[in-house]
């Protein structure tokens, strides 16, 4: 375990990037694609909780965690444990054929841990984009309706389905066209003081009903309602109070389905395990990824049991999906906090995931609830 030789940091050395850094940004910007998204011209060595190394010995504080999906820091001693020890049983299962215990464990793990009182199912994907997508393809297999709802400022993922879901930016979508039909989006209440007051009900989902579904997409069409419970791309949008209770309230009214974005502010990051526990909001889909495993390529969506269990998915799972399990299960193993309880105010994920035990792992200290989410906006201003 590298603890950066208890340097102080950040701790700078070099002008930036540093000679290394600039030689391989050369042969990057020959070599790569540039459709990757860089902002920041550093090149990475290793990691340490908080703490980022470049190639030119430089020490950085990373306020990004990899964009939401470092949970529990950089290369978190047990989970680099986890990795170490099940690399050497059993790399590759393809759960579209087999069956595995880690899988069944996590699965188990994380219904329980899930919002609300209804019986939960877990489908393993690699990424964010896939769990959307996954719950895209079961909110219209099990609802036989086509079109789903969405908010401008909201980011799903670069896939076909995620991305005609997502609102964020142009240029997700420019020059991709067509995308899937049947979307429609609306404005996501951004400090809209009509929607605080959770008892006389929420402006903004009483304007879904009053326009799109009155207008546009006959509720009886409409599968279901794509949220983030905190936008995140679109610029650290908080729901205000009355608005997922409203939501929650409209979906039960057409049989339209829930489905909550947590590919980011889930696992923690709001001193909750789930974000959308703030709200006191049970949605039937959760998607999920990110920090789930932070840093292996673990997501899903993860659906209430009345629809997942009446159906049979198929054509969407990767082979390879759910290979990680067994790392989130170590992380997952850990977070002994029972469900609705009051969010920890300091240090948050590192109480959240370590548990009992105590950690002496270099946590930073968020110093209030929404500490690690809301860091993540520093991450948040690419061109449009
Ligand atoms: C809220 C949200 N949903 C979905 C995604 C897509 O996740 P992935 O990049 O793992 O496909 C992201 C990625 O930033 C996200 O922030």
């Amino acid at each position: 375990m590298w603890l950066f030789d208890n340097k102080a940091v950040p701790s700078i050395k070099t002008t930036l990037p540093g000679p290394k850094a600039q030689a391989l940004l050369e042969r990057d910007q020959q070599y790569m694609s540039p459709s990757y998204t860089r902002i920041y011209p550093l090149v990475c060595e290793r990691g340490s909780g908080a703490v980022i190394e470049d190639v030119d010995g430089n020490l950085f504080l990373d306020f990004t965690a990899g964009i939401a999906v470092t949970a529990t820091g950089h290369c978190h001693p047990d989970v680099v444990a986890a990795i170490q020890d099940q690399a050497g049983k059993l790399i590759h299962m393809s759960g579209t054929d087999f069956y595995y215990q880690p899988q069944i464990d996590l699965a188990q793990r994380l219904t329980e841990v899930a919002p609300g009182v209804s019986p939960k199912r877990v489908f393993f994907t690699n990424s964010g984009a896939e769990a959307l997508e996954a719950g895209l393809k079961l909110a219209r297999w099990h609802t036989g309706r086509s079109r789903a709802i969405a908010f401008f400022g909201a980011f799903h993922g670069r896939t076909y389905g995620a991305m005609s879901l997502s609102g964020s930016k142009l240029v997700h979508r420019r020059g991709f066209s067509p995308l899937v039909p049947d979307i429609h989006h609306i404005a996501f209440p951004r400090g809209c003081k009509m929607c605080s007051d959770v008892v006389a009900g929420c402006a903004c989902v009483k304007q879904i009903e009053d326009t799109v579904l009155k207008r546009v997409a006959p509720p009886d069409e409409v599968a279901a309602i794509f949220v983030e419970p905190i936008q995140g791309e679109g610029g650290y949008h908080v729901s205000p109070p009355g608005f997922l209770p409203g939501l929650r309230d409209l979906c039960d009214k057409y049989g339209i389905l829930l489905v909550v974005d947590e590919v980011q502010s889930g696992m923690g990051r709001t001193g909750r395990m789930f974000a959308v526990e703030h709200w006191d909001v049970e949605p039937d889909i959760i998607c999920l990824a990110k920090g789930i495993a932070s840093g292996m390529p673990l997501a899903m969506p993860l659906a209430r049991q009345m629809m997942s269990g009446s159906t049979r998915q198929s054509g969407e799972l990767p082979g390879s999906a759910g290979d990680p399990g067994f790392v989130a299960a170590r992380i997952c193993r850990q977070c002994s906090r029972p469900r609705r309880t009051a969010p920890p105010r300091t240090a948050t994920n590192a109480a959240a995931f370590s548990g009992s035990r105590g950690s002496a792992w270099p946590w930073p200290d968020d110093g209030y609830g929404c500490g690690a989410h809301a860091r993540n906006g520093i991450a948040r201003s690419r061109p449009a």
